[in-house]
């Protein structure tokens, strides 16, 4: 009983390191704000084929698009809904939004993670800007109507200017 006890003491002062590290670096990449999108798109992001897509690269491709960060932010806060196509397979499932269970500032640090760390070749974000809690609150109010339907609408716009072969 005892040593349970103490395991215990140690894993909670544990716990508490974690926190303070993440409470520092909040909108920079942080897999504490990602524990929320590994239980669908799992921890490494390659997703569960046909059930839900990969993010791993494919999200770091998206984001270099012309307005692809706009993308990433608008479904991470409202979701998203309809047939996509991800790797060559379709997906017709329903992302639940965040908004409001995440702050500005996790949902920046959960896509910093997804976007610089899910990729297997660094070099291809180097140039990309990280995702700030501003950036998030912009897109976020100037969204009229936010749902899984606005981001759907989005995806669609980028695919007809770009295809939908992220990464190539
Ligand atoms: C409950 C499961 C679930 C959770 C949690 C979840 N997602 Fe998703 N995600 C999905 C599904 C399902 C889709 C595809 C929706 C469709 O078929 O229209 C998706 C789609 C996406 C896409 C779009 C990919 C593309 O090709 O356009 C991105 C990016 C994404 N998710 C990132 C995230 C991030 C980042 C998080 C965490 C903040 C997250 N997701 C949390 C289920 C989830």
């Amino acid at each position: 009983m005892k040593r349970l006890g103490l395991f215990w003491v140690l894993a909670m002062l544990q716990a508490c390191a974690v926190e303070n590290v993440d409470s520092e670096v909040s909108e920079t990449a942080s897999s504490d704000a990602y524990a929320t999108c590994a239980a669908c798109h799992l921890a490494n992001g390659v997703g569960i084929p046909g059930g839900f897509p990969p993010i791993r690269n494919r999200a770091a491709a998206i984001a270099g698009l012309e307005d692809g960060k706009a993308y990433l932010i608008t479904v991470v806060s409202f979701g998203l809904m309809g047939q996509i196509e991800a790797g060559n397979m379709p997906y017709f499932g329903v992302m639940p939004g965040n908004k409001g269970p995440m702050s500005v500032a996790d949902i920046a640090a959960a896509l910093n993670y997804t976007v610089f760390e899910l990729v297997d070749d660094k070099s291809t974000v180097a140039s990309i800007d990280p995702f700030t809690a501003d950036e998030v609150s912009a897109v976020q109010s100037n969204t009229s109507v936010g749902s899984p339907n606005t981001a759907a609408m989005i995806r669609r716009e980028l695919v007809a200017r770009h295809g939908d072969k992220w990464p190539e």
